[in-house]
């Protein structure tokens, strides 16, 4: 594994793997890796030849008074499982490589960005799809791997790549889990076990609607009142939609198309996100799944 942090070094590297013929898979974090890294890192490493990996914690997604300072880092323990997992490169950008002195230009991702999570961390989206743009453009990957937990995280770096023709196929994998149910998050690191146990809340909601769908029921207002039912013990309910795949937009009234129910919660200091898929259909969510590794 080759450890790279300039943008000049990482570029002559890719070229190299390019000329090589190799196809290329990227999967950009922000450390502090878990399962749920791991399983994106399988997905691009069973698909392609040479996987790059970035850990860059980038301070353009992180409003004033979030946790950009006490994100949790953890280089070595990263750096071992990205060795382990077969990655060809680890990208390791300083601040200013990535947005040297005199930064201005951003991506402004429009109206979804403004939805759900952006309601509550206005600016964050467009600092994500910037440093995802630019991480795109320094790595031109074949393939890019996101996961579900960050659902519209996904949808907004899909968009973007359409609307940008941006060279690269987004693929999003599926949410991992602990046993218990809570998604995997780096943040989660920040839960003392009382809070953790309440955290659980949130996948409880989402599966009990998960479960009322299965069995027959779609009426989005029942769906959301049968996953509200199960959240009284968070501190503070950000939010709890029913919206459309493509768009964000909220559905109402029967589910005739696919859905993904999404919810936002604070519990204690933390702020937690999880979401399920509800598809009627099957149509409209062939990006979400993956075949099995
Ligand atoms: O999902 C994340 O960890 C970040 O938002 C990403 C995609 C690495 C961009 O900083």
């Amino acid at each position: 594994m080759r450890i790279v942090r300039t943008i000049p070094e990482l570029r002559a590297l890719i070229r190299t793997l390019r000329e090589g013929g190799q196809r290329v898979g990227f999967v950009p974090t922000m450390g502090f890796l878990h399962e749920g890294h791991a399983a994106l890192i399988r997905h691009s490493t069973s698909r392609c030849d040479a996987t790059v990996v970035s850990i860059f914690v980038n301070p353009t997604q992180f409003g004033p008074g979030e946790d950009l300072a006490q994100y949790p880092r953890d280089l070595e323990r990263d750096q071992n499982l990205c060795l382990q997992l077969g990655v060809k490169v680890l990208f390791l950008p300083e601040v200013s490589e990535v947005y040297p002195t005199g930064y201005t230009t951003f991506v402004d991702p429009g109206p979804m960005a403004e939805r759900l999570c952006g309601a509550f961390r206005p600016g964050h989206f467009r600092g994500a799809a910037t440093v995802v743009a630019k991480l795109f453009n320094m790595v031109q990957p074949d393939l890019a791997f996101f996961g579900q937990k960050d659902f519209q995280q996904s949808v907004i770096i899909r968009r973007m790549v359409r609307d940008l023709n941006l060279a690269v196929d987004v693929v999003v994998a599926p949410t991992v889990r602990e046993a218990d149910g809570l998604a995997l998050s780096s943040r989660n690191t920040y839960l003392a076990p009382e809070a953790r146990t309440r955290a659980l809340a949130l996948s409880r909601g989402l599966f009990a609607a998960e479960a009322a769908f299965k069995d027959g029921e779609r009426r989005a207002e029942l769906l959301l009142q049968t996953a509200r039912a199960q959240l009284g013990e968070v501190d503070e309910l950000q939010y709890l939609e029913l919206v459309d795949t493509q768009t964000l937009d909220p559905l109402a009234g029967e589910l005739t198309r696919t859905g993904a129910l999404c919810v936002a919660a604070r519990v204690g200091r933390t702020r937690l996100i999880d979401n399920v898929i509800l598809s009627p259909t099957d149509e409209g969510v062939s990006f979400l799944h993956l075949d099995p590794l």
